[in-house]
């Protein structure tokens, strides 16, 4: 399948747009020794060009990161996260912008959430490129978001369909979702 087949939803130039009043919006509110930890895989483009964004802004933050299981090759979350890389481990007084490509039920971040003050961060902001909340189970709520999307399957921009599509420049839905 090329990326034909995906249905787009935001171009390039509306995500660099966004991207950068979000990161405004996020430079008032961002401690000077934030550290970003981002969400491998998903978030690995998003967390790239926010950075870039951020720096625009004044602001050149340190970037640790975390990957941690997620759907795999199904479309559906498991409620259960398996952590596989961890971030560095002194995270004592340091506030910690968590960076995510998509919100949906919750679980991820509320697991992470939880890990990271295990490990002793005590403010935790929270960013993701696209928000569902329709599909929300936790009371997990993003501090910084840049698009609400509706409930349906997304791609493309480190975003991936069993880990097709990460390297599309735009986000989309697959032709295949498109009418669920
Ligand atoms: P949560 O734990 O249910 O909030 O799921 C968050 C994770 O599920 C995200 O980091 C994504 O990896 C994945 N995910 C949720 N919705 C989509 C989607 O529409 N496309 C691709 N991955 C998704
Ligand atoms: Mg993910």
């Amino acid at each position: 399948m090329n990326s034909d087949a995906v249905i787009p939803l935001y171009t390039k130039e509306q995500l660099q747009q966004r991207l950068q009043s979000l990161a405004k919006e996020a430079a008032e509110k961002l401690p000077e020794n934030t550290l970003v930890i981002a969400l491998l895989k998903g978030a690995f483009v998003f967390a790239a060009d926010f950075m870039r964004a951020l720096n625009n802004e004044g602001l050149d933050l340190e970037i640790d990161f975390m990957s941690v299981s997620s759907y795999g090759k199904s479309t559906t979350s498991s409620g259960k996260i398996n952590i596989k890389l961890d971030c560095q481990d002194n995270l004592q007084k340091r506030p910690i912008l968590l960076v995510d490509d998509i919100l949906d039920t919750g679980n991820t971040v509320a697991a992470i959430r939880q890990h990271l003050t295990k490990k002793g961060a005590t403010n935790i902001q929270v960013c993701v490129l696209l928000d569902k909340p329709a599909r929300r189970t936790t009371r997990e709520q993003a501090d910084f978001v840049g698009f609400t999307v509706p409930d349906k399957f997304i791609v493309g921009y480190g975003i991936d369909y069993a880990e097709r599509f990460r390297s599309l420049p735009y986000i989309g839905i697959p032709k295949e979702f498109a009418d669920e």
